[in-house]
C-alpha cells in the first residue's frame, strides 16, 4: 500500500526532539516503566490517543480570534449551537469542558441505583460515570467483535437480539435508556452500521426505552457506512450523519475527536424543553453557565467550525486511510493486528504478537515499553493492566484479548512517520523472545493505568511456538 496523499500542506511545525535508545531507557524507568509518566518531550510519535491531540485548520486557528468571552449569551456561543444543529440537527445543547463532563451532566440527570445501561459497548469514562452513580453498564457486542482475525464491515454493531432478551428479560424495566457508540472505540474503533443503528432504535422504541449515542467520532463513522454499507455511496456523508442520529433522543460528544478541536465536548437533545433545563441546572455546577460550559468562547468557536470541516470527504478519505496504512505497515513488520483497523487507531494483538509472555506478565504492557525503547513511540495499552483487578477477589481482571492501541491524532503526523512504528515493531520482534513481562510495583485502586509502577522480569519465560498471527 502507498503512504495516501495528504489534502492539506504544513503552515505551521513543532519540532520533534530527537533520543537515544540510552536516554529512552532512563526515562522509562524513571517513569516506572509506565509511558503515561514519560515527559512527551522524551516522546518522537505520540500514538498514545487521538483525543483533543489533532492538528486545527486555518479556518479554526482564525475562528479563535472572534471568540467572545462574555459570560452570558456569547456569539461564539451562538455560533457552536448553530453548528450543532445545522450538522446533526439537535437544537438544545449544553456544552461541557470535554466528552467526560458532558457525560456527567448527562448521566446524573438519567441514572439512579441499580439502573442498567445496555450498548454495543461502553467506553471506560462513560461506564465509571454509570457506575459511580450505582447503575450497571452492560455491553453488547456482535459476536464477530471478538474474533480479531476475521473482517467484518461493522464489527462495532449492537447485539439486537442479547438487547431485546434483556428488555424482554425481567431486568427490562431497570432500563430507560439504550446506548450506542460510534465508532465503537471499546471494540477496535470500529463502525455501527446504519441498519444496527435502526435496528437498535426500533427495539428502544418498541419497549419505550430512550435512544443516546455517543457520537464522540460520528464522521469516521459516517464515513465507513459511505464506503461500506448497501446504498449509501452516493449519498452526502452530511445526509449519512442525519441519519445515523435521526433515532436518537440525545447524544453525547467528545469536541476532542471528531470536532477536531484541542479541548469541548457537549449534550444535545432534540425536544423535551423541561429535560433540557435539568441538564443546563446540572451543567451550571460543574461545567460552568449553559453558554459557555467550562470552555472559552474561543474554544467554542473552533468546534463550531470543527464540526464542519470534519465531513470534508478528502479528510476522511486520507484520514482513515492513513490509519489503513498504518495497520498494513504494522502487519509487513510482524505484529498482529485486529482486522478490519479501525477508524482511529490500530490494534495491536499484543498476545499474538509475544505469544511467549503470559497474561500476568502483562504482553501488551510489555510491548508497549519496547515500542518507547525502541522508536521512542508511545501507544496506550488496553489490556490486563487496564483492565483493573476484580473488585470481589481482587485478582487481575483478564480481558479476552491483550491489545496495544495506536491512535494517530488528526492532521498531525506525515505517513512516513506513522512507518517509524512499524520499524520499531520490526525491530522488536528480530529479537521477540528476549522481550520480557513485566510485574507491578504500585497501583491505585481505580483506573491504576495511569500512574502504576512496574519492574520488568529478570528471566525471559520460556518460548511456547510461536501462534499464528491474526490478520497476518
Ligand atoms: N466517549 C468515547 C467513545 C471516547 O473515546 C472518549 C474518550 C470519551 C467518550 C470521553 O471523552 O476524553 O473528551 O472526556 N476517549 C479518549 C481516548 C480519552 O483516548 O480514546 P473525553
Amino acid at each position: 500500500m502507498r503512504a495516501p496523499r495528504e489534502p492539506f500542506r504544513i503552515k505551521m511545525v513543532e519540532p520533534i526532539r530527537a533520543t537515544t535508545r540510552e536516554e529512552r531507557e532512563a526515562a522509562l524507568a524513571a517513569a516506572g516503566w509506565n509511558v503515561f509518566q514519560l515527559a512527551a518531550r522524551d516522546v518522537e510519535l505520540d500514538l498514545l490517543t487521538d483525543s483533543g491531540t489533532g492538528a486545527m485548520s486555518q479556518a479554526q486557528w482564525a475562528a479563535l480570534m472572534l471568540g467572545d468571552e462574555s459570560y452570558a449569551g456569547s456569539e461564539s456561543f451562538r455560533r457552536f449551537r448553530a453548528a450543532v444543529e445545522d450538522v446533526l440537527g439537535f437544537p438544545f445543547v449544553v456544552p461541557a469542558h470535554q466528552g467526560r463532563g458532558a457525560e456527567g451532566v448527562f448521566f446524573g440527570a438519567v441514572i439512579d441505583e441499580g439502573e442498567i445501561v445496555p450498548s454495543n459497548a461502553h467506553f471506560d469514562t462513560t461506564r465509571a460515570h454509570i457506575e459511580i452513580r450505582g447503575g450497571i453498564a452492560l455491553d453488547f457486542p456482535v459476536p464477530e467483535a471478538l474474533d480479531p482475525g476475521t473482517w467484518a464491515p461493522f464489527k462495532g454493531d449492537m447485539d439486537v437480539a442479547g438487547l431485546r432478551e434483556l428488555l424482554d428479560g425481567p431486568d427490562g424495566g431497570r432500563v430507560s435508556i439504550v446506548m450506542l457508540t460510534i465508532t465503537n472505540n471499546a471494540g477496535g474503533g470500529q463502525p455501527v452500521s446504519l441498519a444496527n443503528v435502526r435496528a437498535v432504535a426500533e427495539v428502544a422504541r418498541a419497549h419505550d426505552k430512550k435512544l443516546v449515542l455517543d457520537i464522540a467520532r460520528f464522521a469516521e463513522n459516517a464515513w465507513f457506512v459511505k464506503q461500506r454499507e448497501d446504498g449509501y455511496a452516493d449519498v452526502p456523508l452530511p445526509e449519512i450523519v442525519r441519519a445515523l442520529v435521526a433515532d436518537a433522543d440525545a447524544v453525547l460528544m467528545s469536541a476532542k475527536k471528531d470536532a477536531i478541536a484541542n479541548i469541548g465536548g457537549f449534550v444535545a437533545i432534540r425536544e423535551d424543553v423541561e429535560f433540557f433545563h435539568r441538564l443546563q441546572m446540572r451543567g451550571i455546577v460543574s461545567e460552568g453557565f449553559p453558554t459557555y460550559g467550562g470552555l472559552a468562547g474561543r474554544d467554542l468557536d473552533a468546534i463550531a467550525v470543527g464540526l464542519r470541516e470534519v465531513l470534508d470527504e478528502e479528510y476522511l478519505r486520507h484520514r482513515t486511510e492513513q490509519v489503513a496504512f498504518l495497520g498494513e505497515a504494522l502487519v509487513e513488520a510482524g505484529a498482529a493486528v485486529v482486522q478490519p483497523v479501525g477508524g482511529h487507531a490500530v490494534y495491536v494483538d499484543a498476545g499474538a504478537t509475544l505469544p511467549h509472555v503470559p497474561v500476568d506478565a502483562f504482553p501488551a504492557w510489555a510491548l508497549s515499553c519496547e515500542l518507547y525503547l525502541a522508536g521512542a513511540v508511545r501507544a496506550a495499552e488496553i489490556g490486563s493492566v487496564m483492565a483493573g483487578r476484580d473488585p470481589e477477589t481482587g485478582e487481575n481482571r483478564h480481558p479476552p484479548l491483550e491489545l496495544l492501541r495506536l491512535a494517530v491524532p488528526r492532521r498531525v503526523y506525515t505517513s512516513r512517520q506513522l512507518e517509524h512504528a512499524a520499524d520499531a515493531i520490526r525491530e522488536i520482534l528480530r529479537d521477540r523472545d528476549a522481550v520480557r513481562g513485566y510485574e507491578l510495583v504500585a497501583e491505585a485502586p481505580v483506573l491504576r493505568h495511569f500512574t502504576a509502577r512496574f519492574a520488568p522480569l529478570e528471566e525471559r519465560v520460556a518460548a511456547p511456538a510461536p501462534a499464528e498471527p491474526a490478520g497476518a
